[in-house]
């Protein structure tokens, strides 16, 4: 017999050591996500898995499941903590939507449709992050940074090349290339990467591919994210 906990009042069975998150979306259940990656241990930085498993709030990324929990994610409560989070993160960059070419391809925007975020209720930072378009093959706007990190993950751990790193702190927090230069192009970094296509935002780009997605069939107009998420 599978151990099992209830999710929203859905039993959700799962094996030793599976995360809450793990094991949701195993069962078909979605929690929604962004700095997780099934092929990368839990990084527990954007709080958007926030549930309440035995009366706390946790990361569901990164709390195993317990036999007999009863935990709560799609709540009023829930969703408008995970609203709250994604406002955040939106006037802590600088996302114009319109114009990014991840538009209908991007997770932070699908949630914030998921989550019927209608106005940005904070302050914007406008931070100052350049682009980069040095490379030839990728572009890199800073300006929409998340500090997922799994470009920085997936580059060291998967592709051997550490190309990326956060620095800084607060506000000052950004993503960086690991060049004297600062500059991608003297990097190894190769479009045919992991790094390359694991941005879950518009960060890192395939230069001359941009909108090649009509409007009305890109991944987000024809379902929403709860549909395309990923399974473990
Ligand atoms: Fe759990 Fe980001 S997905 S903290």
């Amino acid at each position: 017999m599978s151990k099992t906990f209830l999710l929203d009042g859905r039993p959700v069975p799962f094996e030793d050591g599976q995360s809450i998150l793990q094991a949701a979306r195993a069962a078909g259940q979605f929690i929604p996500s962004l700095c997780w990656h099934k092929d990368f241990p839990a990084h527990g930085s954007c709080k958007l898995c926030i549930v309440k498993a035995a009366g706390r709030h946790v990361s569901a990324c990164a709390t195993p499941a317990r036999e007999g929990w009863e935990v709560e994610s799609n709540t009023p409560e829930m969703n408008n903590e995970r609203r709250a989070l994604l406002q955040m993160l939106f006037v802590e960059g600088n996302h114009f939507c319109p114009s990014c070419e991840k538009s209908g391809h991007c997770q932070l925007q699908a949630l914030a449709y998921e989550y019927e975020m209608l106005t940005p209720r904070f302050r914007h930072f406008y931070p100052e992050r350049p682009v980069d378009a040095s490379h030839p093959d990728m572009l890199l706007d800073f300006n929409r940074c998340i500090f997922c990190e799994l470009c920085v993950r997936a580059s060291r751990d998967v592709d051997g090349k550490s190309v990326f790193a956060l620095t800084g702190r607060g506000i000052a927090k950004h993503l960086t290339v690991n060049a004297e230069s600062g500059r991608l192009a003297d990097t190894d970094f190769a479009a045919t990467d992991l790094a390359a296509r694991i941005c879950p935002v518009g960060v890192i780009l395939p230069k001359g591919r941009g909108f090649a997605v009509p409007i009305g069939a890109r991944p987000y107009d024809t379902g929403t994210i709860r549909d395309t998420a990923q399974e473990d």
